[in-house]
């Protein structure tokens, strides 16, 4: 049998650079040899979000770009976490075996309390026992995620296997599967490329929109004239030509050390490099922003062949705690 994938992603809108060479693209190319679930986790997003107006856009416009990126609904399971109702039970159950002491010491808890401290939910404290449901409940084997999320993987484990150990082999233990591909810096040169940061260039812009991006990027300060050699190694305009022509990379690193290409010549070209990789991309979004309802039923068709799963094991589960 083909192992089980299961992912998750917040709606966070209109995906970045960093979200396509760090998770999409592995996503996609995981379709030709795992059964695969991408879930949009919006139940999740409750924990920080005060303000939930632009939930709804933010969940169309990230599956939009799921799709466009290859993410395919006749391979895959695509669904959003909150059509899929059977999750919160399966959470609340699995909280009676999850010791409160292992979610405190959770390293993404304690900094949301630092970040949050006006809004330190319950939520917030359950959020990765929820992770833990939204994988099992599929009985998922394989979980694609960053480094960050490690934590919440262990823990997973050990509630599976808390669980295991009362009531009976049920879930697989789910293991983690690192994307390979290193940090994607922001326009800023020092941050992760985030949204919240403001540094990122979004997959969706217009070719002019991104080389009006990428002008404002950072690049080696030692380098104020054009006459300056730059160095390359502390420039993070050089790192993306890196993802995008890591062919050229030796020559333009020659050329910035001996000042022979400026700046703005370099920029020119690495926007001009990214527009080219996600001609196909953008050519695609276009043509599924222009049909609304399709984004729509891909969902509630994921939903529903979702629900049949998650039924199956809510029926084990329940017998197995003693609930029916
Ligand atoms: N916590 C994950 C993140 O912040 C999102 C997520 C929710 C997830 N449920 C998941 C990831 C299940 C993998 C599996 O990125
Ligand atoms: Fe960076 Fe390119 Fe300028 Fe060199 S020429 S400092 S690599 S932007």
């Amino acid at each position: 049998m083909k192992r089980r994938i299961f992912s998750g992603a917040r709606p966070t809108g209109r995906l970045h650079l960093g979200n396509y060479l760090g998770a999409l693209q592995n996503w996609v190319n995981l379709q030709s040899n795992y059964d695969c679930i991408y879930c949009v986790v919006d139940i999740h997003a409750l924990t920080t979000m005060e303000d939930t107006s632009s939930l709804q856009k933010n969940i169309h416009d990230m599956v939009l770009d799921w799709l466009a990126a290859g993410l395919d609904p006749r391979k895959s399971i695509l669904f959003v976490q909150s059509h899929v109702p059977e999750v919160t039970e399966l959470h609340t159950l699995l909280s009676m075996v999850t010791p409160l002491s292992w979610l405190l010491r959770v390293p993404t808890f304690k900094e949301k309390v630092k970040l949050q401290p006006q809004n330190v939910n319950y939520g917030l404290v359950g959020y990765p026992v929820l992770q833990t449901a939204d994988i099992v409940l599929y009985k998922a084997d394989t979980v694609p995620v960053g480094e960050d999320q490690l934590p919440h993987l262990e823990l997973a484990r050990e509630i599976v296997r808390r669980f295991n150990n009362l009531f009976g082999e049920t879930f697989p233990e789910p293991e983690a599967k690192l994307t390979s591909f290193p940090l994607v810096l922001g326009l800023d040169g020092k941050e992760k490329m985030s949204k919240q940061m403001g540094n990122d260039i979004e997959l969706a812009l217009s070719d002019e929109e991104t080389l009006a991006r990428v002008m404002e990027a950072v690049t080696d300060p030692a380098r104020r004239y054009r006459d300056d050699p730059g160095h390359p190694e502390v420039c993070n305009v050089f790192r993306l030509h890196g993802y995008f022509s890591p062919f050229a990379q030796e020559e333009l690193a020659e050329n910035c050390r001996a000042a022979k290409i400026g700046c703005v010549d370099c920029k020119q070209k690495l926007a001009q490099e990214i527009n080219t990789t996600l001609k196909a991309f953008r050519e695609r979004r276009a043509v599924l922003a222009a049909k609304p309802q399709y984004v729509k039923d891909v969902l509630n068709d994921g939903a529903s062949r979702a629900r049949v799963t998650a039924r199956e094991t809510m029926r084990e589960v329940k017998q197995k705690v003693g609930l029916l």
